[in-house]
């Protein structure tokens, strides 16, 4: 038997006690389906409103009029309900459990000093200047400060747009401009593995930036101490915007409709586009995501291993879990240091029961070999979570026995950055699981499978990825480009959102994501657009043409492969490879560096001038046998020369 065919039933021990069994599940998704309004209505209340709602669904995926409403004519606050409403019972619980770079340093946080830390900062907030609507950038290490942050703009209705601490300058001044950002939130330096890194000089360096004009304000906070620029006009120390301040902040009445932030992310064409997510239906999805796909029970410490710059580390480590009153903590390293075992010394220090982190990490640990756990128990774990990419039916394994000592269920989450909260899991007391499928839709999420006319396929089959209809954590539009949110999500198939996912599916209705069917690479759990790394590529004067794709890379998942085509003087030398590697890690980030870099005279093209892909990618994976029809080709003996050069053999 393969592992793919291998199921995990669900524990029976773990079913009796969960929130959801399989009865449950059955019931309720089936409800969700046909009743849309009750059960999305039902499910509302879990929140505080300050006006309640009347009207539940408001959407339209039709193309000539995409509009996304969930509860819109309801008022809330989502800081007063990740904080405020649970001070009467549980204000001396712990909200977060910091977990320092270094393993001496921690902190734990209750909800009562997180509310008074949310309200001082955004008190401090609005005495300089900052205003409902206002967007708010974040580039913050991962200390509990970046969510108390996003809680105050929250609080005072200004949007916040966290920007991964691993971008570069150039990254964050074109999602200021994007955004008409007029205050950034940073810190002097981050500390990760050790290292310091140079979060305040590099908004220096994007802000220096003329076409970069809006901001106003940029509040440090010291972290480190490190020596850092200062611009007295502009720069106010996070410690004195918050002296002397009250901690009394009412929470602004917000509209359910109103914008709570954007994250930017990565597609096949273009610059990266800022979802815009709203404060109703994402607080409700998020928290009721975090409740039933974690089977999270109050008390337990709950630990998302991601970065709060992307979707992840919004939705599970700051808004889900804080708005069900968990306990969530934040970890600001590296799983490797100081040592190999950290992410298991972690779990046993804080008594962690759920796990949440991406297969990359898994892999990572899984390459050091079995040891690598010695130095932990893991006895307090009870479920693990995976996210980001499919994951490896191998690495689940690993996951499972060696990680969880072979007594957690896996839920490999799928979901995106445009969907807010998870869509695809099996809830754990109620969902068998097969290792590498995500298996079952999360209730009101109907997935179907077509094929590229866009007719619905039926039963075992694969295709591409749709969703029928909306959920209440979907992204609304792009900020400042509806029509593009139109263009990129509900125009290749009429009616339907396209999630840009492959996918099977079989004989008992399992999904299995298969990897993105469109120009966007996933190296270790984050995305990267083809596009992107190659107009990157361009900039630098030795590249007259690049083409970039992915390759599969044991532990990263996907590789960044890219073949550049030289501009006229340059010689394809070793140095020029590394000052290319460099000079993407300087446009973008560390993260979209390139692992290999092959120097062409020329690229497979159509006779149209289309790049032939597909090409590139096999030969990238050093599949050359089976490159299939050349013919079409303007100049098919670029493929031997291609072929003949490769680096990944
Ligand atoms: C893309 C979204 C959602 C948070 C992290 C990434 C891939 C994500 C899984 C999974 C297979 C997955 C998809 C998706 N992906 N989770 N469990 N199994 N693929 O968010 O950066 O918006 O990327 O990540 O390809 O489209 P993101």
């Amino acid at each position: 038997m393969s592992e793919q065919d291998k199921v995990y039933p669900v524990n029976p021990d773990l079913a009796a006690k969960a929130w959801i069994d399989q009865a449950r599940y059955e019931q309720m998704y089936q409800q969700s389906i046909d009743d849309p309004e009750g059960f999305w209505g039902e499910q509302g209340k879990r929140l505080d409103w300050f006006k309640p709602y009347n009207k539940v669904k408001h959407t339209s995926y039709d193309p000539h009029n995409v509009d996304i409403r969930w509860f819109e004519d309801g008022t809330l606050n989502a800081a007063y309900n990740c904080l405020d409403r649970h001070l009467a019972e549980r204000g001396d619980e712990v909200a977060i459990i910091w977990e320092g770079d270094d393993p001496n340093e921690d902190r734990k946080i209750t909800y009562r000093e997180l509310h008074r830390e949310v309200c001082q900062f955004a008190n401090g907030l609005k005495k300089l200047g900052a205003k409902k609507g206002d967007v708010i950038t974040l580039y913050m290490p991962m200390v509990p400060e970046a969510a108390v942050a996003m809680l105050a703009c929250a609080r005072i209705g200004a949007v916040h747009s966290v920007v991964f601490g691993g971008f570069s300058p150039d990254a964050i001044g074109s999602r200021i401009v994007n955004s008409n950002s007029n205050i950034v939130i940073t810190s002097d330096e981050g500390l990760r593995g050790g290292k310091r890194i140079p979060l305040k000089e590099n908004v220096d360096e994007a802000l220096a930036n003329p076409e970069v004009k809006t901001v106003e304000k940029v509040i440090v906070l010291k972290r480190t101490g490190g020596d850092i620029d200062w611009h007295d006009h502009r720069d106010v120390w996070y410690h004195d915007a918050i002296a002397g301040v009250s901690d009394e902040c009412p929470a602004e009445e917000m509209n359910a409709e109103d914008p709570l932030f954007i994250l930017y992310t990565s597609g096949s064409t273009g610059a990266p586009k800022g979802l815009k997510h709203t404060t109703g239906g994402y607080l409700v999805y998020a928290a009721m995501t975090h409740q039933y796909v974690f089977d999270y029970k109050p008390g337990e410490v709950y630990w998302c291993t991601a970065d709060v710059g992307w979707i992840t580390g919004h939705s599970y480590i700051v808004y889900g879990p804080l708005a069900n009153g968990a306990t969530t903590l934040m970890f600001e390293g590296v799983p490797s240091y100081p040592t190999s075992g950290r992410m298991g010394e972690v779990c046993d220090k804080h008594q962690v029961s759920i796990l949440y982190t991406a297969p990359t990490a898994v892999r990572a640990l899984m390459a050091q070999g079995e040891h690598v756990m010695d130095s932990s128990k893991r006895d307090s774990l009870r479920i693990l979570g995976s996210v980001g990419e499919p994951i490896n039916p191998e690495a689940w394994e690993w996951f499972h026995r060696v990680i969880g000592n072979g007594r957690c269920p896996i839920v490999d989450t799928w979901w995106q950055t445009e969907t807010g909260g998870i869509l695809i899991a099996p809830l754990p007391g109620a969902i068998a699981q097969k290792p590498g499928s995500a298996t079952l839709p999360f209730f009101g999420v109907q997935p179907a499978l077509v094929d590229n006319e866009g007719h619905i396929l039926e039963g075992a089959t694969e295709g591409n990825l749709v969703l029928l209809d909306s959920w209440p954590g979907q992204g609304r539009s792009i900020w400042g480009d509806h029509d593009r949110f139109v263009q990129t999500y509900f125009s290749t198939y009429k009616g339907m959102y396209f999630t840009g996912d492959g996918c099977r599916r079989d004989d008992d209705g399992y999904y299995w994501i298969t990897g993105r069917v469109d120009d966007v690479l996933n190296v270790s759990g984050h995305r990267m657009g083809t596009a992107e790394i190659e107009s990157a590529m361009v900039a630098h004067p030795a590249v007259a043409e690049a083409a970039v794709v992915g390759f599969p890379h044991d532990i990263k998942g996907q590789g960044i492969y890219v073949y550049v085509i030289l501009a006229d003087g340059y010689e394809p030398e070793e140095d020029l490879q590394k000052e290319l590697v460099k000079w993407v890690r300087k446009e973008i980030g560390p993260i979209a560096s390139p692992d290999l870099v092959q120097f062409t005279p020329g690229l497979p093209k159509t006779r149209s001038g289309k790049i032939m892909r597909r090409i590139l990618r096999k030969i990238a994976a050093n599949e050359t046998d089976g490159l299939g029809d050349t013919s079409t080709l303007a100049d098919p003996s670029v493929v031997d020369e291609l072929i003949d050069q490769r680096l990944n053999r």
